[in-house]
């Protein structure tokens, strides 16, 4: 099939090379020309495991382009898939970039009698594409929905394992408004065999929300239990935790065994949820719940727990401490996540700052992420020392911050750490490796 991309970021490239690779012809628009240019020439813009080798083997195959031009591609596509952003704009959804790519595909569809599916693949609030994606392309195109076709397919990959997430995934969302465009959907994700759902645009849109809505609130209740436990005392949540793992709705035994489910590593004491979709995602959903009357409490509290667990870390270190002023601080992490240049919403950002206002000297490893991590805290960048070497930095630091859970961090506990603290704030180390009283964390009083 010939499909159009628009939006070639974390989803749109991931989404454009991976369905290049089962055999579609894919053309991935941008906005940004340099995005565009290094496509071209094989070189993706983001980092993900496993896609440098993927887009240049679609390239060569010219089953795979990017451009800035949409309309070109859109002329011959059978379906254009919109993978713009929708970040958070003071708590609400940001719809003008999906808006913007509707019209200008209305402004084509006016002229020519081609059928074409727009499919929104972008996160968009429940209602959005049978509403507004709809009335932009009525508007600017002149046209009634069936003179072109709606779709709404959302997009589970998570970043770090995007190409796997996208090449085997878990299910397919095929939401639509129209026989055309579920024919063409169930064509376009035929090479995959796994569970698909039909349903309408407002339920695929809403399964997206929910779903990361409940894996949202597992965390934020996981840090309020562990909270709870440092305060209580003697109690280390991650044991309770995995107390808790144990209980058989999670961990289901089977003849085989006892089965680990992924979600598991959801339910670990840390220093709160981040990236590009949680953050917005649950925001989004609770403005629109509180925009209809509802309290959203459950949401609210999510939102707060996360907002104040990353402050969890500064506060910690000055309690056990005292005053962090000039103190030499490695944090080790800038990422949201491991495996990814993505810092949108991580939580080193705010334990960064924290760090800064309390005038310790900080260093930061992370080299994937150190770009994207200097753009996204400002002129504050001018005050650390970003370095690329993580393990000489340790024999420097007298503190030492574990920020995301990247198992090369596991290592620092085989260097000299005595006399130092370190601070888990993923459980990554074995806390019996480091002397008690230079381990900290949270879900755990200070010893
Ligand atoms: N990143 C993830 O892990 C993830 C996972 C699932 C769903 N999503 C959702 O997918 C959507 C895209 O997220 P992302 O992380 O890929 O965003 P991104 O910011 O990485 O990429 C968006 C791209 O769209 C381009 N763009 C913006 N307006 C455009 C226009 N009018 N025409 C052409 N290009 C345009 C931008 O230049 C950018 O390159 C969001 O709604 C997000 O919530 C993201």
């Amino acid at each position: 099939m010939r499909v159009t991309v628009v939006g070639s970021g974390y989803v749109g490239l991931v989404s454009g090379v991976c369905l290049a690779v089962k055999g579609h012809d894919v053309t991935c628009v941008d906005l940004r020309r340099d995005v565009v240019a290094q496509l071209n020439d094989g070189v993706p813009h983001i980092h993900e495991r496993g896609l440098p080798e993927l887009l240049k083997s679609v390239l060569a195959s010219a089953r795979f382009r990017a451009t800035t031009d949409l309309h070109a591609p859109i002329e011959t596509a059978e379906i254009a898939l919109i993978a713009v952003g929708t970040p958070s704009k003071n708590g609400a959804i940001d719809l003008s970039a999906v808006r913007q790519c509707a019209r200008q595909i209305g402004a084509y569809l006016a002229t020519t009698p081609h059928h074409l599916s727009v499919v929104v693949k972008s996160t968009v609030i429940p209602g959005t594409t049978d509403t507004i994606v709809r009335e932009e392309l009525e508007h600017s195109s002149g046209k009634k929905l069936g003179a072109f076709g709606l779709g709404m397919n959302p997009e589970f990959l998570r970043e770090g394992e995007a190409i796997e997430d996208f090449m085997e995934p878990d299910r397919i969302v095929i939401g639509q408004e129209d026989e055309r465009t579920l024919a063409r959907l169930e064509e376009l994700y035929a090479p995959w065999n796994c569970d698909k759902l039909r349903v309408n645009t407002r339920t695929a849109e809403m399964i997206k929300y929910a779903n990361n809505a409940i894996l949202a609130t597992q965390i934020s209740v996981v840090n309020e239990v562990a909270n709870l436990c440092a305060a209580v005392g003697g109690v280390d949540a991650l044991d309770v935790m995995r107390g808790v793992h144990l209980d058989k709705r999670w961990s289901p035994i089977t003849p085989l065994g006892r089965l680990v489910p992924q979600i598991l590593t959801y339910l670990i004491p840390g220093c709160g949820f981040g990236g590009s979709c949680f953050p917005k995602d649950v925001q989004a959903l609770r403005t629109q719940g509180e925009s209809l009357g509802l309290p959203m409490n459950i949401l609210n509290a999510v939102l707060d727990v996360n907002a104040a667990q990353p402050g969890q870390i500064v506060s910690i270190l000055e309690r056990k401490l005292g005053a962090l002023s000039g103190r030499r601080t490695l944090v080790l992490g800038l990422s949201f996540k491991p495996n990814t240049d993505d810092v949108r919403e991580s939580a080193s950002i705010k334990i960064a700052r924290d760090l800064l206002r309390a005038e310790a000297d900080v260093r930061c490893y992370d080299p994937l992420a150190t770009e994207n991590f200097k753009l996204a805290i400002g002129i504050a960048a001018n005050r650390i020392q970003f370095s690329s070497d993580w393990r000489r930095e340790v024999e420097w630091a007298e503190i030492v911050i574990i920020a995301t859970r990247t198992q090369e961090y596991g290592e620092l506990t085989s260097l000299r750490v005595a006399g130092k603290t370190v601070f888990d704030a993923r459980r990554l180390i074995n806390p019996a490796d480091v002397a008690p009283a230079d381990y900290l964390t949270i879900g755990r009083r200070l010893n």
